[in-house]
């Protein structure tokens, strides 16, 4: 049994009239049928209790996907249950076993279950196809088969010295207890990847997803299924977030946070870990994901129609509701009149509406909660007499959550669009005078907490160098003369520090390190 280094999945197009779309579209009538009921998985067991709630499509409001029913406190007692009930045989498997289960998912990702987890990302979380095929289908077998890889190198991994008469070895365990996932709306992948990744490892888990992602959460639970995972390796729970907390953060087995969400709730989240630190068997292990304002700094020496792709491409796609996404532009004054253009006519020619339109490139933004803060944003921007709106700025929700994809142009580089996190199809810009890049690498470094993703453009090597530097820790993902967003399992490994996370690199090595507490044996002969 060897794996070989994994080739990523190959994105297919939904060009018109090929075989991919014309399956796609069947999947998409199938999903849009009947009201499905979207039921927990705990033990194995399809859990339909509680308090029953709608579920709509962002993009088309008054039509109901289906419905799930947020669980109760003893939804989560039962997870946590079932997950240590699971754990010794688990854990006790050779890793090659528990790799199986996650290859085979993957195979069945890429062929049978391709279309409904497609139709299931683009009906519940208004993503156009070839951002779901990107996200829901690509990356997640990108990080199914690279951590199966990268789990065979950790443990073939022994760097340690025996002399003679002697043994060492690190024997690699799972953490003692259980791991917590809690996971965001707007990748299907990290949603599946922050409970298979411990998984993996050997831990079990219980697995609190955002009640927007649900949906596509259940065809998830479904595709481990059918891949052969054991009952309650892995426990999908809809019980509000907080009790959630109060239960699994009280627990003595309690042993690991995988988290991607938001920067306030991560943080109260550490808190009350910290407050119960005296109640746990083991440290826990603590990783997040967390906010980011992510940052394209263009030198003089770059070439505007590349700013401009990079602009459009990075704040707009996915409807600007990545971690990853460009929010703030800082471009030189010599560059901004072309750079203007090619983003006005780039951003003016995206067609909005509904995701079975294959020809719509900006969907719906999340929910109405989303919807209005980000709108807010850009009503008061309207307001501003120091803010002009370069092209979009319109938005409306009679049907769906529904906001022009929108440019600002601020005269403060510390307007409030500029430092706080909007997680929507809004970028504001800030124009330096050329002279000023040196104080706007600086702005760039300091405007914001956060240290997620950043992009530079330029074309003389030593402005490049110079950048890199200066921007060191801006961003944990680094982008030259590329978009910020987008980063591929096995070719980038993601995460950021400061504000933005724990930086454990989800889609490699570093981030299963974590799920692993090594023993060491030492024996003698
Ligand atoms: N991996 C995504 C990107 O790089 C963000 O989560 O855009």
């Amino acid at each position: 049994f060897n794996i070989d280094i994994p080739y990523n999945e190959p994105v297919l197009s939904y060009a018109p009239g090929s075989p991919e779309r014309e399956e796609l579209k069947q999947a998409i009538k199938e999903a849009r049928v009947a009201e499905r009921e979207l039921p927990a998985f705990i033990n194995g067991e399809r859990i339909l209790d509680g308090e029953k709630v709608a579920v709509h499509p962002p993009h088309e409001t008054a039509f109901t996907l289906g419905h799930f029913y947020r669980g109760t406190t003893e939804h989560v007692h039962r997870a946590i249950d079932a997950a240590l009930a699971a754990k010794p045989t688990w854990e006790a498997l050779p890793w090659q076993q528990r790799a199986a289960v996650f290859l085979r998912a993957a195979d069945l990702l890429a062929g049978p279950f391709r279309a409904r987890m497609n139709a299931a990302t683009m009906l519940g979380q208004s993503k156009n196809a070839y951002q779901s095929e990107i996200d829901a289908v690509a990356e997640l077998c990108d990080f199914f088969r690279f951590n199966a890889y990268f789990l065979q190198e950790i443990y073939r991994d022994q760097p340690l010295h025996s002399p003679p008469g002697t043994w060492n070895r690190l024997e690699y365990r799972a953490l003692e207890g259980f791991v917590l996932a809690i996971t965001p709306f707007n990748f299907t992948s990290i949603a599946a990847n922050l409970p298979a990744a411990p998984a993996l490892c050997g831990n079990t888990v219980v697995w609190k997803p955002a009640e927007t992602q649900i949906y596509s959460a259940v065809v998830i639970m479904e595709l481990f299924e059918a891949a052969g995972l054991p009952k309650g390796v892995i426990n999908l729970i809809y019980t509000d977030g907080p009790a959630v907390g109060d239960i699994v953060f009280k627990h003595p087995d309690f042993a690991g946070l995988h988290f991607t969400g938001s920067t306030k709730v991560f943080q109260e989240l550490w808190r009350e870990i910290g407050n119960n630190i005296s109640g746990y068997k083991t440290y826990p292990r603590i990783v997040g994901e967390t906010g980011g304002k992510d940052f394209i700094a263009v030198h003089p020496s770059s070439d505007p129609e590349q700013v401009a792709v990079a602009i459009v491409r990075g704040a707009f796609e996915f409807q600007g509701q990545k971690c990853s996404a460009a929010s703030r532009a800082y471009l030189p004054a010599s560059l901004w009149p072309a750079i203007k253009e090619h983003v006005v006519e780039k951003t003016g020619s995206l067609k909005m509406g509904t995701v079975e339109d294959f020809g719509n490139f900006v969907n719906a933004v999340i929910d109405e909660r989303a919807f209005d803060r980000i709108t807010k944003y850009i009503a008061d921007a309207k307001e501003d007499a120091d803010v002009e709106i370069v092209t979009g700025g319109n938005f409306d929700k009679s049907d769906g959550y529904f906001i022009e994809p929108t440019v600002l142009l601020t005269k403060d580089p510390h307007y409030v669009t500029m430092e706080e996190e909007l997680f929507g199809p809004v970028i504001t810009i800030y124009v330096y005078e050329d002279e000023d890049w040196e104080k706007t690498l600086h702005l760039v470094d300091t405007t914001s907490p956060y240290a997620l993703t950043g992009a530079v453009f330029a074309t003389d090597r030593g402005v490049i160098e110079h950048a890199s530097k200066a921007l060191r820790n801006a961003a944990g993902n680094f982008y030259i003369n590329d978009k910020p967003t987008g980063a591929v399992v096995g070719q980038q490994p993601f995460g950021g520090a400061r504000a933005s996370g724990t930086n454990d690199k989800a889609g490699s090595a570093l981030n299963l390190h974590r799920w692993i507490s090594p023993r060491l044996i030492k024996e003698n002969f």
